[in-house]
């Protein structure tokens, strides 16, 4: 049976539309994106996801409130029979009832080599302002667990760029997230297999 896994989203959806043609469209068994759950209404990643045919849903925290959201998230997801949560450009802190139902089975992707470049208010071109202007030579991806903690879980796979001396953050960001396209479904295959092999 393929893994049921969830995506949580705030934006654009790139990286959901990498795992919807990777696991959907691609007819690879090991997972199918089945449901979307979005911070807030209108963003394209809620369209990629009704083209695909997945259900969404949107839930604000800020607007619903801690507990009510909390509640909500932990049901959308039960009701789902969801295997894995996968955070793809999602903004919001995932609840630490969630997390803790959950652990070892939320994984985030981050635009930069963790542990550098991470934590609260570490997200978009931020990061990659941060990256050149501390001189880095190089930068990438990485795949984690998520804990309570901002980019603080295990690191399941990293995949480095190099930063180009006429980069602007948004120059790297568009490299960087090429290669997530591919570091998170090779990612989330390999968690998948590891898992079937224990
Ligand atoms: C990606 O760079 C991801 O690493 C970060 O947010 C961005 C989301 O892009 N967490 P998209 O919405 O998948 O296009």
């Amino acid at each position: 049976m393929p893994a049921r896994i969830a995506v949580l989203v705030s934006g654009g959806g790139t990286n959901l539309q990498a795992l919807l043609d990777h696991f959907n469209a691609g007819g690879n068994p090991a997972a199918r994106v089945e449901l979307v759950v979005a911070s807030r209404p209108g963003i394209m990643a809620l369209e990629r996801a009704a083209q695909a045919g997945v259900p969404t849903r949107v839930l604000n925290a800020r607007e619903m409130g801690p507990e009510p959201f909390t509640d909500s998230l932990l049901t959308v997801l039960e009701d789902s029979a969801i295997d894995l949560i996968v955070l793809a450009g999602y903004l919001q802190m995932v609840p630490p009832a969630v997390v803790e139902k959950y652990r070892g089975r939320i994984l985030n992707i981050h635009p930069a080599l963790l542990p550098a470049f991470g934590g609260h208010g570490m997200y978009g071109l931020r990061v990659h302002k941060a990256v050149i202007e501390s001189g880095a030579r190089m930068s990438g991806a990485t795949v984690h667990l998520v804990d309570e903690n901002y980019d603080e879980g295990e690191i399941l796979a990293q995949r480095s760029v190099p930063v180009l001396p006429d980069d602007t953050p948004e120059s790297l960001a568009a490299r960087i997230l090429r290669v997530e396209h591919e570091l998170l479904p090779a990612a989330i295959e390999s968690m998948l297999q590891t898992r079937t092999r224990d």
